[in-house]
């Protein structure tokens, strides 16, 4: 047998590509946007792997037609809501994610998020960049452009894992006082941090900033709807560096449009990308940001390497670091020769 064929999504640093070559045949997708679902379907039938992105959607045909040959599908970030884990599962397919190496740069961004929207960064550069400033001779005055200190106030954390846990360290130096909500309690958290636990309710209605940092499930989806984002502060500011679909969108717009809540700052939607002349984008009070937590350029490459080395391992016939699935294991041992 020669060397088992791996379908790249999407253009990667090249010291994953290299690492990748030296166990797989890289068939890379290279354009700038996803491959379409009938292009990533024709490649996946013809791969023994996947190396993916959390935009491909890899659900239960693609994986059952992709059989008896894909055996391990290997996503470029922590969340994996896009692949059907239980199908996988069920036909032996490994899945892996790159859990840790993304929790600084998506815990400082959703920090810039949080100080942009408490201090309003976004219009005043529009007010200065656009001539406003000038425009009305306003100088330096007492009320202009007031916001939110941060000193105090209360951080909620939806879902205290590890970028929640990140986040609310960083809260800590803002001397914020944190409460969280899990569905376990984390006794290390609330020592290390002085965090209180408290229910999803108590959360949304003594936050002054709430961060959403819960992965998508059936059980989060649309956990912050219209009753939920009614028991906020009129004050409290919405972060969501999570999943779009976390939170009904139609019923945060609703929110914003009646000032059940203050302010919204959003990497992520339940539409990606996010239509033009979208509701969000006509408010000032929302910044906006194309799904970048974890965009930095040392922050890309480890995740890049780490689904390269998860397939590497599995390559080698080993079981991966980062495997989702470890139930797998008794469905099919790791690697491309045994069945
Ligand atoms: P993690 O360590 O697994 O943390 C997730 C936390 O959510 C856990 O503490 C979990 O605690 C809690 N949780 C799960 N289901 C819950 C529920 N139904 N109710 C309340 N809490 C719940 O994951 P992470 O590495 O911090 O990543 C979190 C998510 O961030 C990822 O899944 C991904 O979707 C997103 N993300 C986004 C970006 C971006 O670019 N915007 C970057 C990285 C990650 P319990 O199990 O105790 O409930
Ligand atoms: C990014 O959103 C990730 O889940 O890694």
């Amino acid at each position: 047998m020669g060397k088992p064929r791996v379908f790249v999504t999407r253009e990667v640093f090249p010291e994953a590509l290299k690492l990748l070559e030296q166990y797989y045949e890289v068939e890379l997708w290279d354009r700038f946007q996803p491959p379409p679902y009938e292009v990533l379907l024709r490649e996946a039938k013809r791969s023994d792997a996947l190396y993916t992105l959390l935009s491909d959607k890899v659900d239960c045909m693609l994986l059952e037609e992709s059989q008896p040959r894909l055996r391990i599908v290997a996503q470029m970030a922590v969340g994996y809501d896009n692949i059907d884990v239980e199908c996988a599962t069920r036909l032996g397919v490994y899945v892996t994610n790159t859990p840790g190496v993304l929790t600084e740069a998506t815990a400082e961004l959703t920090w810039a998020l949080i100080l942009a929207a408490a201090r309003r960064i976004v219009e005043a550069d529009h007010y200065v960049r656009w001539g406003e400033w000038w425009r009305t001779r306003t100088g330096w005055h007492p009320m202009m452009l007031l916001g939110m200190e941060l000193q105090d106030k209360t951080l909620g954390v939806l879902g205290m894992g590890r970028i929640g846990a990140r986040v609310a360290e960083i809260g800590k130096a803002f001397g914020m006082n944190i409460i969280y909500h899990n569905r376990r309690r984390r006794p290390e958290a609330e020592e290390r941090l002085g965090a209180r636990w408290v229910t999803l309710e108590e959360l949304l209605r003594e936050s002054d900033v709430l961060t959403i940092h819960v992965p998508l499930t059936p059980e989060t989806k649309h956990m912050i709807g219209e009753k939920e984002l009614r028991m906020m502060k009129p004050t409290a500011i919405l972060v969501n560096v999570a999943r779009g679909a976390v939170v009904d969108t139609e019923a945060l717009v609703k929110a914003l449009r009646e000032g059940w809540i203050a302010a919204a700052a959003l990497d992520v939607f339940e539409e990606e990308p996010l239509p033009e002349n979208h509701p969000l984008t006509a408010f000032k009070n929302v910044v906006l940001a194309p799904h970048i937590g974890s965009a930095t350029r040392e922050t890309r490459l480890k995740m890049s390497m780490m689904a390269a080395e998860n397939l590497a391992a599995f390559a080698r016939g080993e079981v991966p670091l980062n495997l989702v699935n470890p139930e797998v294991v008794k469905v099919r041992p790791p690697g491309f020769h045994q069945d």
